[in-house]
């Protein structure tokens, strides 16, 4: 009978040391990084045919878009990092868990500062590589977190001599890693005049993006995607309920004057998630579901626009217990709304 018999051999203690075995194991194996496929939606919105895609940054091997980030950062600071002092780092958890990785591969200790709205998915992640994960539960007089975990970043450094900040937030390799990648991997994939909507936390990605479109003179039109209660593209910060997107103040990457930007609010970002799940399989976290709420709205404004491309940059993997359940949502005040109603979908394709 299923699941009633266990061999004799398999108590507790065994179990553990296993797991304690298994850790060390996939990141020895170095999944490669980037060439994340694209997943093409086929809409009719108002009448007219549309294409939209999905960039799933899923596909990493930590599974999100952080990944292409965490190595340029670690390995800009190798030469000041004590393994055993280590590396400390703010992150909303994706971050958090593709450094957790590479520090678990090379021996050096990590310490990730966390707020209470980080997956407790990727925190039991990074506490299985090894991590010490500080979780600041505190929020700053903007009603985010941002400011405070920062003040207890500074405070460790002060603290801890030798302790390296790997500081995604102003470090150069965090645009590099996308000027370098991500947005190269997408010019091979699309065609030269497309929308390209880019959720925006620290403004890295977008300002990788940015560089490159200007190195290239191409004709992609930028949109950067935030949320409600967000300072990251200069607005008035205050409370918000998303993982991974937005923050307590604005990106020091971005020039904010040149940057096109849309706001969404959280039920929009999780009504576009349910929708892409429900109706066409595709499983994305909430920042991911601010860039599709924002691109159906821009789709539904503008008649002449045919050709979008959303940054997914994880997948709903990390959200299974906050944005996909009734009862997180409830408790967040989060309201239901329909931001696909009236949009057919015609066609799903992969892109590789
Ligand atoms: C969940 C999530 N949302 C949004 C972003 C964009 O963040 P940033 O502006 O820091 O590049 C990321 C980056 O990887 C992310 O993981």
């Amino acid at each position: 009978m299923l699941g009633a018999a266990q061999p004799d051999s398999c108590d507790d203690q065994e179990i553990g040391s296993f797991i304690m075995d298994v850790t060390s194991i996939p990141h020895r194996i170095s999944l490669p990084v980037g060439n994340t496929p694209i997943v093409q939606l086929d809409l009719n919105v108002n009448g007219v045919e549309r294409l939209l895609g999905l960039k799933l940054e899923a596909y990493n091997p930590c599974g999100s878009l952080k990944d292409r980030v965490a190595q340029g950062l670690i390995d800009e600071v190798a030469d000041q990092v004590h393994r055993e002092v280590g590396i400390i780092e703010s992150t909303s958890g994706n971050l958090g868990v593709a450094m957790a990785a590479i520090c678990n591969q090379r021996g050096i200790n990590f310490n990730a500062v966390v707020d209470p709205h980080a997956s407790p998915l990727l925190i039991e992640r990074m506490r299985r590589l090894g991590s010490v994960v500080t979780i600041i539960d505190e929020p700053d007089p903007s009603g985010g977190y941002l400011m405070n975990r920062l003040q207890y970043v500074r405070g460790q450094l002060a603290a801890r001599p030798g302790l390296v900040w790997t500081n995604q937030y102003e470090s150069d390799e965090n645009p590099k890693a996308h000027s370098l990648s991500t947005a190269p991997e997408l010019l091979r994939q699309v065609s030269g005049s497309t929308t390209v909507f880019v959720p925006v936390s620290t403004g890295g990605t977008l300002a990788g993006f940015s560089r490159f479109a200007e190195a290239k003179n191409l004709a992609w039109r930028l949109i950067g995607v935030d949320v409600a209660g967000s300072a990251a593209l200069g607005a008035t910060a205050g409370p918000r309920v998303l993982s991974g997107i937005g923050a307590s103040r604005p990106s020091y990457f971005l020039n904010l004057d040149k940057v096109e930007s849309v706001y969404v609010h959280a039920a929009e970002a999780i009504s576009a998630c349910m929708w892409l799940a429900d109706c066409a399989g595709v499983d994305v976290g909430g920042s991911s579901g601010a860039t599709v709420a924002a691109a159906l709205r821009v789709l539904r404004s503008d008649p002449q626009l045919c050709d979008l491309v959303c940054i997914c940059p994880d997948g709903a993997d990390r959200y299974l217990t906050t944005i996909y359940q009734l009862d997180w949502r409830e408790a967040h005040g989060v309201t239901s709304v329909q931001v696909a109603k009236g949009i057919e979908l015609l066609n799903v394709r992969y892109i590789a």
